[in-house]
């Protein structure tokens, strides 16, 4: 599917470009961003490589995973990122911002845009995140956006030599469709 570029009432949500690279190196290098995180902190090479990475999925033709940017539509600031990857009837969403930025509601906005996004497809029936337990803004976007808590994947990920658990928050277009 295409995407074009999203505007909502604060935010701009757009493709990628090369140059921002170190926009999210200024947050994918932050250890407080990366607690939760299945990655990072970034070198700059990972960050260079996940825009390198982002680009490359543009020109894709049955392109399955949006990475996009998300800029203050008023001042042009770089907030962060959001994604949405699809898998027939779901859709996997994910966001991450810098902590100059943090409780300001714009995860949820960003967040709000890629439910959108994804139940504009006539085939995407789901849509789930998942975030580590103790990700209490993560869950709490979650349940602002509209998803309900399915449960906890015990243990289901190895990573820096230890298991961890995540909780799984998902929402039907029904649902969507009717809130
Ligand atoms: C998780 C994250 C995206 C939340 O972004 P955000 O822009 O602060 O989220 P919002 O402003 O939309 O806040 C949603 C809620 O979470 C709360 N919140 C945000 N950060 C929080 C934190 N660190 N601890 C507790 N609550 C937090 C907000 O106060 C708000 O609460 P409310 O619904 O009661 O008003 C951001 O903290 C982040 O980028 N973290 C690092 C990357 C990450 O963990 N991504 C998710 C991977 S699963």
């Amino acid at each position: 599917m295409l995407f074009t570029t999203m505007e909502t009432e604060r935010l701009i949500i757009r493709e990628f470009e090369a140059g921002d690279w170190m926009d999210v190196h200024r947050y994918a290098s932050d250890v407080r961003v990366t607690k939760y995180t299945l990655w990072g902190p970034n070198e700059e090479e990972d960050s260079k490589a996940f825009i390198q990475f982002c680009m490359e999925d543009q020109q894709k033709i049955n392109r399955d995973e949006y990475s996009l940017a998300v800029e203050n539509k008023y001042t042009g600031e770089f907030l962060g990122g959001v994604n949405i990857i699809f898998m027939g009837s779901n859709a996997e969403i994910g966001y991450c911002f810098h902590p100059d930025y943090w409780g300001k509601g714009y995860a949820s906005e960003a967040a709000s845009a890629m439910l959108k996004f994804g139940f504009e497809q006539p085939e995407v029936h789901r849509i789930y995140a998942t975030c580590r337990p103790g990700n209490v803004g993560s869950s709490k976007v979650m349940k602002r956006i509209g998803m309900t808590q399915e449960g906890v994947l015990r243990e289901h990920v190895f990573y820096n030599g230890e298991y961890h658990s995540s909780l799984l928050f998902s929402v039907l277009k029904q649902e969507y469709q009717t809130r």
